[in-house]
């Protein structure tokens, strides 16, 4: 026999108020160890020897931007809208116990107000999300009346390889002219030049088998176990 139920359900009454206080908590040096983490998850589901997360920069208007992007199945334009959503695995098991549950884009994004720009390939086909603030409301950017595009043409023009899957995400910051490799928090607080090899030597002791994670300078990052 079935119990009933013996509580109702608490429910959000104004999910944009939630979903903005909840980015704009977050510990925002939780980043980079975050997109890391997504990036190493789905790196997991590459064929065995492709399996590589990259951490590097884009271009942008002159300005390096970082970039982080990793192999393994990529998401379709429908999946690249849904991840978008907060509390939104795709494939993956949902649970309270991860280590720093937070979630990439609730601690990227207040360091991101200008975007978060994602892109996947899937099977050949690009497509590209843009995940921002604008005036006090975070969502998917609106452009030429869509808020996924497919970009395989411009991806093609830029040399990419599509033979595989693969995503990246690139953080505009929030200052244009903010070059978020070097100072992905825009001074607050301070980066040093070794932010990333420290900040990912704090989280993970060790990658899983057969990942290869590069770092800024092109060096393999090699986690330090703990003393
Ligand atoms: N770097 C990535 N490569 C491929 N898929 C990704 C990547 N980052 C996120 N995803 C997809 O988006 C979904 C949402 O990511 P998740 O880790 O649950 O949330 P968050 O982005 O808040 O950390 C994942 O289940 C996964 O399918
Ligand atoms: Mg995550």
């Amino acid at each position: 026999m079935v119990a009933e139920p013996s509580l109702s359900e608490l429910r959000v009454a104004d999910e944009g108020f939630l979903v903005a206080s909840m980015i704009e908590r977050c510990p925002k040096t939780m980043m980079v160890r975050e997109l890391v983490r997504n990036a190493i998850e789905a790196a997991g589901s590459a064929a065995p020897g492709g399996r590589r997360v990259e951490i590097g920069t884009a271009l942008i208007d002159g300005i390096a931007k970082l970039r982080i992007w990793n192999t393994g199945t990529g998401l379709t334009a429908a999946e690249l809208h849904r991840m978008c959503d907060i509390a939104s695995s795709i494939g993956k098991p949902h649970g309270l116990d991860g280590n720093f549950g937070m979630g990439a884009k609730v601690a990227s994004l207040p360091s991101n107000q200008r975007g978060m720009h994602y892109r996947s390939c899937r099977q050949g086909v690009v497509h590209e999300v843009v995940l921002a603030k604008q005036g006090g409301v975070y969502g998917r950017l609106i452009r030429n009346g869509r808020d996924v595009a497919d970009v395989t043409a411009l991806a093609l023009r830029e040399g990419r390889d599509l033979r595989c899957d693969w995503t990246e995400v690139v953080l505009m910051g929030n200052h244009e002219i903010q070059d978020t490799a070097a100072d992905p928090y825009c001074g607050d607080p301070h980066s040093p030049a070794d932010w990333l090899q420290r900040a990912l030597s704090a989280r993970f002791f060790r990658l899983p088998e057969g990942i290869e994670l590069i770092l800024l300078d092109g060096s393999a990052f090699v986690p330090v176990a703990p003393a």
